[in-house]
C-alpha cells in the first residue's frame, strides 16, 4: 500500500528537475522525474502518480502535448504547470486541455508549495474515489443521467474544472441538459457554497440587460428608484450563468469582454468599477462561431467565454442513454405520483430508442410523466402517439408490402450500384446475361 504522495516532474533542465524533486521530497511526497514527455508519459503508465508538475516549452515534445495526452488518457490526476514563459495564450490554452494551475519561473518553495495545495488539497478531491472513477463507466454524475461515450468525456470535464474559475461554454440543442450541466459544474466545484446566478440572457428585454447584470444607481434612468446591485455582483465568489448569450447586443457583450478582463464591473451611472471573483458559465443552442463570422457577436468574446468548452450532443447521437433515462424518469414521476413505476415492455422501449427526440432529454422527460399520469400499470403500443411509430412502419412497409418484382428490382440495382453500373459484371454475379439483364430494368 502506498502511504505517500506521488509526484511526477517533467522539465528539460535537469537543474529545475533537481529543484523541484528537493522541494517536492521536502513537501513529503514521492517523486519521479522525467526529461522529456515519452518518459513523463511511460512513468505516468507505471506508476500511481497523484499530481503532474510540468515544464511547457521542451525540446520536440511540448508540455501541452503532455498535458493534452493526459486529459484523454489520466483526466482526474492533476497538472501544475511551471514556465519561464509568461504567455496568457499559453495558460488559456493548457487550462482550457486540463491543467490545473500555472506557476511562472522563477518562484518560491512557498509560492509552489501553495499551488501545490491548491491542487492537491481540494475539498472535493478525493485520491480513492477518482481513481476509481477513472476506470468504471458509471450511470450518472450529480444528477446527469447517462452511460454513452460522450457523457463519460463530459463528467471528467466537469471534474476537471472543479478547482479553477476559467469560463465554460456550454453549447447543445434545446432540451439537451445545459442548465443542467452548468448546475453540476458549480455544486461540484470548491465554490458550490457561494451563489450560482442563473440568468437567461434572451428572457431579458434588451434595454434592462446590462443594469441587469451590473446594476445601477438611483436615477441613473427613469425609474431606477434605488441604488441596485447586479447579477454580477450577486454572484460574487460563486458562478454566473448567462443562458442563451446569443441574444445579447454588441453593447452588452463589449461590457461583458470588459467585465472578463478587469474582473471588475461599473453599475450604470455609477463612475466607480466594483471587483468581482467568480465563475462565468455561458450556455447556447446556436453555433456562436457562426454568429462571429457575421459579426453578430464579438470574436474576442467568444474566446474568453470559451477557454473550457462542452458540447453536449442530441439524444439521437446517443441512443444508449434512452432506457437509462426512460427507467430514471418512469421511477420519478411514478414517486412523485405514488404509484408502481410501468411497466415498458422491449418493443415499447426499442421505438423509445429509435425516435428522434428532436426536443431531447425535456421532451422525453415530459412523455414519460405523461405515460405515468395517463397509462394504467403498463405502457401500450397503441399509447404511442404515431409520430413515433412512424419509423417503424416505414420500416415494416419496407420489407413486407412490396411484390416480388419490386424485390427483384431492388436487388439488381443494389447489385449496379455495388459494381458501378458495371452490367456485364452485374449480369455474372446475378447469374443471368445481360440481355435479361436490361430486360429486366425496363419492365
Ligand atoms: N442527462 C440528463 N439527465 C437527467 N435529466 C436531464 C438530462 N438532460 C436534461 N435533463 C432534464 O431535461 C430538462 C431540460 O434540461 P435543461 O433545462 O438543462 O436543458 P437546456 O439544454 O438548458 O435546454 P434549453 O436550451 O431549451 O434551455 C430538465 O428538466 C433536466 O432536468
Ligand atoms: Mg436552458
Amino acid at each position: 500500500m502506498k502511504t505517500k504522495l506521488r509526484a511526477l516532474i517533467v522539465d528539460d533542465s535537469q537543474d529545475m528537475v533537481e529543484l523541484l524533486v528537493r522541494h517536492m521530497t521536502e513537501m513529503g511526497f514521492d517523486t519521479f522525474a522525467g526529461n522529456n514527455v515519452v518518459e513523463a508519459i511511460s512513468i505516468l503508465e507505471n506508476s500511481a502518480i497523484d499530481v503532474v508538475i510540468t515544464d511547457m516549452r521542451m525540446p520536440e515534445v511540448s508540455g501541452y502535448q503532455l498535458v493534452k495526452y493526459m486529459s484523454q488518457h489520466f483526466p482526474t490526476v492533476p497538472i501544475l504547470v511551471v514556465t519561464g514563459y509568461p504567455d496568457l495564450r499559453d495558460a488559456v490554452e493548457v487550462v482550457k486541455m486540463g491543467a490545473m494551475e500555472y506557476l511562472i519561473k522563477p518562484f518560491t518553495f512557498e509560492e509552489l508549495k501553495a499551488a501545490i495545495d491548491k491542487v492537491i488539497e481540494d475539498p472535493n478531491f478525493n485520491q480513492v474515489e477518482e481513481n476509481q472513477e477513472k476506470e468504471e463507466v458509471v450511470d450518472a454524475y450529480h444528477g446527469i443521467i447517462g452511460r454513452s461515450e460522450p457523457m463519460q468525456k463530459l463528467y471528467a470535464t466537469i471534474r476537471r474544472t472543479k478547482n479553477n474559475l476559467a469560463t465554460v461554454l456550454i453549447t447543445g440543442e434545446s432540451g439537451t441538459g445545459k442548465e443542467m450541466v452548468a448546475r453540476a459544474i458549480h455544486y461540484t466545484s470548491q465554490f458550490s457554497s457561494a451563489p450560482f446566478v442563473p440568468v437567461n440572457c434572451g428572457a431579458i428585454p434588451e434595454q434592462l440587460l446590462e443594469s441587469e447584470l451590473f446594476g445601477h444607481v438611483k436615477g441613473s434612468f427613469t425609474g431606477a428608484v434605488n441604488n441596485r446591485i447586479g447579477f454580477f455582483q450577486a454572484a460574487n465568489g460563486g458562478s454566473l450563468f448567462l443562458d442563451e448569450i446569443s441574444n445579447t447586443t454588441l453593447a452588452v457583450q463589449a461590457k461583458l469582454l470588459r467585465a472578463i478582463q478587469e474582473k471588475e464591473v461599473t453599475m450604470l451611472g455609477d463612475t466607480k468599477s466594483q471587483k468581482v471573483t467568480l465563475r462565468l458559465i455561458s450556455a447556447s443552442n446556436t453555433n456562436l462561431l457562426d454568429l462571429v463570422g457575421k459579426n453578430l457577436f464579438r470574436e474576442d468574446l467568444y474566446y474568453r467565454l470559451n477557454i473550457i468548452s462542452i458540447h453536449i450532443p442530441p439524444l439521437r447521437e446517443r441512443h444508449e442513454d434512452i432506457p437509462l433515462l426512460v427507467d430514471y424518469f418512469n421511477e420519478k414521476y411514478a414517486n412523485e405520483n405514488a404509484r408502481e413505476p410501468l411497466v415498458i415492455n422491449k418493443r415499447i422501449m426499442q421505438v423509445l430508442e429509435e425516435y428522434a427526440w428532436p426536443g431531447n432529454v425535456r421532451e422525453l422527460e415530459n412523455f414519460i410523466h405523461r405515460m405515468v399520469i395517463l397509462c394504467d400499470k403498463k405502457v401500450d403500443f397503441n399509447d404511442l402517439p404515431d409520430y413515433m411509430k412512424m419509423n417503424i412502419s416505414n420500416r415494416k412497409e419496407e420489407t413486407s408490402l412490396l411484390t416480388l418484382k419490386e424485390v427483384e428490382k431492388n436487388h439488381i440495382l443494389k447489385v449496379l450500384s455495388a459494381t458501378n453500373n458495371n452490367k456485364t459484371q452485374a449480369a455474372k454475379i446475378l447469374g443471368i446475361d445481360r440481355k435479361t439483364l436490361r430486360q429486366k430494368l425496363v419492365t
